[in-house]
């Protein structure tokens, strides 16, 4: 069996929403110390659904594949829904990631994740309602 899904070399070879939004409402910049790696996320927010998002990822091929599913996963999505991502969800999508790559979707995760806190950080009278939102769930 193939050690990547054909589903990351689709995404690492040709990755979806690379680049940089100049006037994002919220970035997240991560690193992965071991490796060196880092990915960062840009994302537009319009009345709480995220209308665009952009990634650069100076990284392996499994954290470009991870960036670039991820950017599809929360693109035309709500906000709430975008903080639950999970690196497990944006693996299962890609159809697997060897074991031993599966940090490297943990970066895409902590990238959106920073990019909402800082969303949060500049309108946090958004939290209290996505809170809200959460609770009611
Ligand atoms: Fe560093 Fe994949 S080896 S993120």
């Amino acid at each position: 069996m193939a050690l990547y899904s054909d589903k990351v070399m689709d995404h690492f070879r040709h990755p979806r929403n690379v680049g940089v939004i100049e006037d994002a409402d919220g970035v997240g910049e991560v690193g992965n110390a071991k490796c060196g790696d880092i990915m960062k996320m840009y994302l537009k927010i319009d009345d709480d659904t995220i209308t665009d998002v952009k990634f650069e990822t100076f990284g392996c091929g499994s954290a470009i594949a991870s960036s670039s599913m991820a950017t599809e996963l929360i693109k035309g999505k709500p906000v709430s829904e975008a903080m639950t991502l999970t690196n497990k969800a944006v693996a299962e999508a890609l159809d697997g990631l060897p074991d031993y790559k599966m940090h490297c979707s943990v970066l895409a995760e902590e990238a959106i994740r920073n990019a909402l806190e800082d969303y949060y950080t500049r309108h946090p009278e958004k939290r209290g309602e996505n809170a809200e939102a959460s609770i009611e769930d």
